[in-house]
C-alpha cells in the first residue's frame, strides 16, 4: 500500500465542477483587483472566525509581515514568540527590524510555554506572537493577561489552526490580530498562495488594508509606504467554494486522529487535546526518540511522513544573530528531534490508517524496551 502525506486530488475531484465554474465566471467578469469574490470571501472567513474584519493578503507570510507594521511593532522593538514553528513566523518579525524573542514550548501542545513569558519582557517588547501549531491552538489565557499587565499586543499565528478553537472562540479571533495561511495544504486551502488577516480593531483593519495595497487607500494616495500583497480572485473563489466545508473535513480530521490514537502503541507520545481546546489536527505528530528509524521503516512500507520541524528556529543558520546569551531552549530542541508527522488529510480511510498503525506497531514491538521507556515524559 503506498499512502501520500497529503492527497489534494482527491479533494479536488469533489469539487472541480464549483471551482471550474467559479473560476469561469471570475475570469469572465475580468474583475480581478480586489474583486467580489476577494470581498465576499474576507466577509465569510471573518464571519467565520468571529471578527469583525478580515482582510485577504498573499500569503500568511504577508499577514504575519503586515499585522506586524500595523501594530507599529518595527526597528528596535522585540517581539516574543516560539523557536518551534515554521520559519515564516520568526521571518516576518525580521522583516519589520524587530528582534525575536524566543520561549519555550509546552510538552504537552508544542505550543508557546505561557510561563516562560514574563521573565522575557523588556522595556523594548511590543507584542507578544504565539503560534498555534499543528491546529492545537496555544494557552491564550494566560498570554492575553500578560499582554494587557505589560501593555503588549498579541499577534496569533493561526497558519495551521483553521477552526481550531480555545475556550469555544476560534482562533484568529483572541488576540488583536489573527494570521492566516491558505498554502495549499492547510486545513483550508487554496490553489496557489494566500492569506488573511482577522481582527475586530478597526485601526490594525485600516492599516492593514492600506499595507497590502501600497499604503493606498484610493487610487495613487499612498498614506504608508506599503506592498503588493493583495489577494488574488482566483484563489479567493477556489477559498469560497471551500469555506462551507471547513467544519466537515475538520470533523474528519477529528476522527481519523481518534483512530490514530486508539491504533498506535501507547509507547509512542501522541497529540494531546487540552481540556480549553478543539484541536483540528493540520498535523498529527506523533513523538518517540527511534523517530529517524521509524521514518525509514515507514517509508519502505509505502508510509509517507514529514517532520513539523527538524531545526528549531533558533538554532538555523539565518537567525545566529538573535540567538543571545539565553537562547538554551531544552524542550523546543528535544522534541524537535523526536517529532514525526503521520498522514493527516480528511480523504484518509480507516483502512489506510489502520495499516500505518500496524507499520508502526510493528516498528516498536522490534525495538528494545529501553527506547519505548525514554520518551515517557
Ligand atoms: C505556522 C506557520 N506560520 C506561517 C506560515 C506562512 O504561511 P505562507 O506559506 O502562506 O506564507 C506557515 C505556512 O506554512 C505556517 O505553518
Amino acid at each position: 500500500m503506498f499512502i501520500p502525506f497529503v492527497d489534494l486530488k482527491k479533494q479536488y475531484q469533489t469539487i472541480r465542477a464549483e471551482v471550474l465554474a467559479g473560476i469561469g465566471e471570475a475570469l469572465d467578469g475580468m474583475q480581478l483587483f480586489l474583486g467580489q469574490n476577494v470581498q465576499a470571501f474576507e466577509a465569510e472567513f471573518a464571519r467565520y472566525c468571529g471578527a469583525e474584519f478580515a482582510i485577504g493578503v498573499g500569503s500568511g507570510t504577508e499577514a504575519l509581515h503586515l499585522s506586524l507594521r500595523a501594530c507599529e511593532v518595527g526597528q528596535g522593538d522585540e517581539v516574543i514568540t516560539v523557536s518551534n514553528t515554521f520559519f515564516a513566523t520568526v521571518e516576518a518579525i525580521a522583516l519589520v527590524g524587530a528582534r525575536p524573542v524566543f520561549v519555550d514550548i509546552d510538552p504537552e501542545t508544542y505550543n508557546m510555554a505561557p510561563s516562560q513569558i514574563e521573565s522575557k519582557i523588556t522595556s523594548k517588547t511590543r507584542a507578544i506572537l504565539p503560534v498555534h501549531l499543528y491546529g492545537h491552538p496555544a494557552d491564550m489565557g494566560p498570554i492575553l493577561e500578560l499582554a494587557r499587565a505589560y501593555n503588549l499586543k498579541v499577534i496569533e499565528d493561526a497558519c495551521q489552526a483553521h477552526g481550531a478553537e480555545y475556550q469555544g472562540c476560534r482562533t484568529g479571533s483572541l488576540g488583536d490580530v489573527g494570521c492566516f495561511s491558505f498554502y495549499f495544504t492547510k486545513n483550508l486551502g487554496a490553489y496557489g498562495e494566500a492569506g488573511m488577516i482577522v481582527t475586530s480593531d478597526p485601526d490594525i483593519a485600516r492599516k492593514s488594508k492600506m499595507l497590502r495595497d501600497h499604503g493606498q487607500d484610493a487610487k495613487y494616495r499612498h498614506h504608508l509606504l506599503g506592498v503588493n500583497g493583495r489577494l488574488d480572485e482566483i484563489q479567493a473563489v477556489v477559498l469560497r467554494v471551500k469555506l462551507p466545508h471547513l467544519d466537515e473535513w475538520n470533523e474528519r480530521r477529528r476522527s481519523l486522529a481518534q483512530a490514530y490514537e486508539a491504533g498506535l502503541p501507547s509507547s509512542l507520545v501522541k497529540p494531546q487535546e487540552m481540556p480549553w481546546a478543539k484541536h483540528v489536527y493540520h498535523l498529527y505528530v506523533i513523538r518517540t526518540p527511534d523517530r529517524d528509524q521509524l521514518r525509514a521503516c515507514l517509508e519502505a512500507k509505502g508510509v509517507a511522513t514529514g517532520m513539523h520541524y527538524p531545526i528549531p528556529i533558533h538554532l538555523q543558520e539565518a537567525c545566529r544573530g538573535y540567538r543571545g546569551s539565553d537562547a538554551f531552549l531544552p524542550i523546543t530542541e528535544k522534541v524537535t528531534g523526536e517529532i514525526l508527522s503521520l498522514p493527516m488529510y480528511p480523504e484518509l480511510t480507516a483502512e489506510e490508517v489502520s495499516y500505518v498503525c500496524d507499520c508502526v506497531r510493528e516498528f516498536t514491538e522490534s525495538r528494545p524496551e529501553t527506547s519505548k521507556l525514554e520518551v515517557r515524559r
